[in-house]
């Protein structure tokens, strides 16, 4: 499931480079991503939204948040893709590689008036709203500008995505979207107000999902009020189902992205939907395995309890295990004759809860490199510069050629905008 990534004899490749290679021209905590697996990511999902006769049937949005990399959306734009967005920082990406605004979604519980002016003066195709009181922000700060404003709901559809409950977003207690009783009336409620034009609905439901099950009974709820609204005389465009797809990580086993997308387009199909304008907006299933994050070993620390790999990569480079006890597979980059022992592979930040892997049997010696896998999506972007460490570098690897995608951070940077008071 890694295609850019593979190990011939013993040693990790990512392309045609050898990751040894990479650790020691970049240096570590390194992340790696690989332009091979991005487009085969890319290409697989857009030909499942195609069908047979040639005719598109769903446009993928990917959502940026996952991997916001400069040059990974650059990549997917040139492959044809839009974007999900959820913030000011995010819309101002999308326009400086030249993404086409009428290629964007605007999405997030709190958008802020002045993230509200940045997408209505871009031109976005639709800001996707996810309170009553937002949509009335739009409708003023559209007055404001003298301009209209696209808008689609987000339906909290409250159904059960089967996720970790922090990554689940689809449930009646959860902060997103508007509750589904509420959705017809803010509809109406819509339609009254001077600068908003009606032109889809939405719902996402979290994230991590390797069953088709909730995205049906999400699809079925919304499609009710697609339904009602039409004998209302509402007319609703498109369908933005979010994204969500789960990869797999270690045994997980999500649906194949044609079975997925045929699942649900044709219950769109069957329900007499095919009208319907369908946007997919995955993250992580296009970029998750499409990329790896270095790490050199500093230490190796046995002990009575537990034995500790310390490597130089840390909760602040990949958040995911501290924060969701999140599986990432964890392998030498090269192949050495140590005795295999059974360690929690941690890092140098002062918490307890800065761990990488735990439990895992690794052959190494201090100075080797690890290669923590699976780590593409939700990685660099949840990075921090906890304990004043510096943010990692970013490599994109095309065949042969490694191109610096983000320099590492220099120290004097991490306090360059701090200021002293001075009398
Ligand atoms: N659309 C919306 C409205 C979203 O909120 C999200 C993700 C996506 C699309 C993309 O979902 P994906 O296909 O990547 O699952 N940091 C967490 C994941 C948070 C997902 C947030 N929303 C993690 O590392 O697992």
């Amino acid at each position: 499931h890694l295609s850019g990534f593979t190990e011939r004899n013993g040693v990790w490749y990512a392309e045609e480079i050898p990751l040894t290679n990479l650790a020691k021209e970049f240096g570590t905590p390194l992340y790696v991503y690989s332009k091979k697996a991005l487009k085969e990511a890319y290409e697989a999902y857009d030909r499942a939204c195609i069908d047979a006769k040639g005719k598109r049937r769903a446009r993928v949005h990917y959502a940026m948040k996952a991997n916001s990399n400069l040059a990974v959306i650059d990549c997917f734009k040139n492959l044809g893709a839009g974007f999900d967005l959820v913030s000011g920082g995010e819309l101002a990406r999308a326009l400086a590689i030249g993404a086409e605004p009428s290629s964007l979604v605007f999405a997030g519980v709190g958008k802020s008036a002045a993230e509200i002016t940045q997408a209505l003066k871009a031109g976005v195709k639709c800001i996707n709203v996810e309170s009553i009181a937002e949509l009335h922000k739009i409708n003023r700060v559209a007055k404001g500008l003298n301009c209209r404003a696209p808008i689609s709901l987000r339906v909290n559809p409250d159904v059960d995505a089967q996720t970790h409950p922090y990554i689940s977003t689809g449930l009646k207690g959860n902060k997103f979207g508007i509750a589904y009783y509420e959705v017809l009336k803010t509809y109406r409620e819509a339609v009254q107000l001077s600068q908003i034009d009606i032109v889809g609905i939405d719902c996402h439901i979290g994230s991590q999902i390797t069953t088709t099950e909730p995205y049906l009974d999400a699809l079925d709820k919304v499609l009710d009020l697609v339904e009602q609204l039409k004998k209302e005389g509402i007319i609703i465009h498109h369908l933005d189902l979010g994204g969500g797809l789960g990869i797999a990580y270690g045994a997980e086993t999500p649906p194949d992205i044609t079975e997925f997308t045929n699942a649900l387009l044709d219950r769109i199909d069957e329900r007499g939907f095919a009208h319907l304008d369908v946007i997919l907006e995955p993250g992580r299933s296009l970029v998750g395995n499409a990329g790896v994050l270095l790490t050199q070993v500093e230490y190796l620390k046995p002990g009575t309890e537990k034995n500790f790999c310390i490597v130089d990569a840390a909760m602040t480079e990949l958040l995911r295990p501290a924060l969701y006890e999140a599986h990432h597979g964890i392998v030498p980059i090269e192949k050495k004759s140590a005795k295999s022992v059974i360690y929690d592979v941690v890092g140098p930040v002062c918490e307890s809860g800065d761990w990488l892997g735990r439990d895992r049997a690794l052959a190494v010696e201090e100075g080797d490199v690890l290669a923590i896998l699976s780590a593409g999506a939700y990685g660099f972007v949840m990075a921090s510069n906890y304990n004043t460490r510096p943010m990692p570098a970013e490599i994109l690897v095309d065949g042969k050629n490694a191109y610096v995608v983000r320099e590492r951070q220099k120290l004097v940077d991490l306090f360059a905008h701090e200021k002293v008071p001075t009398k």
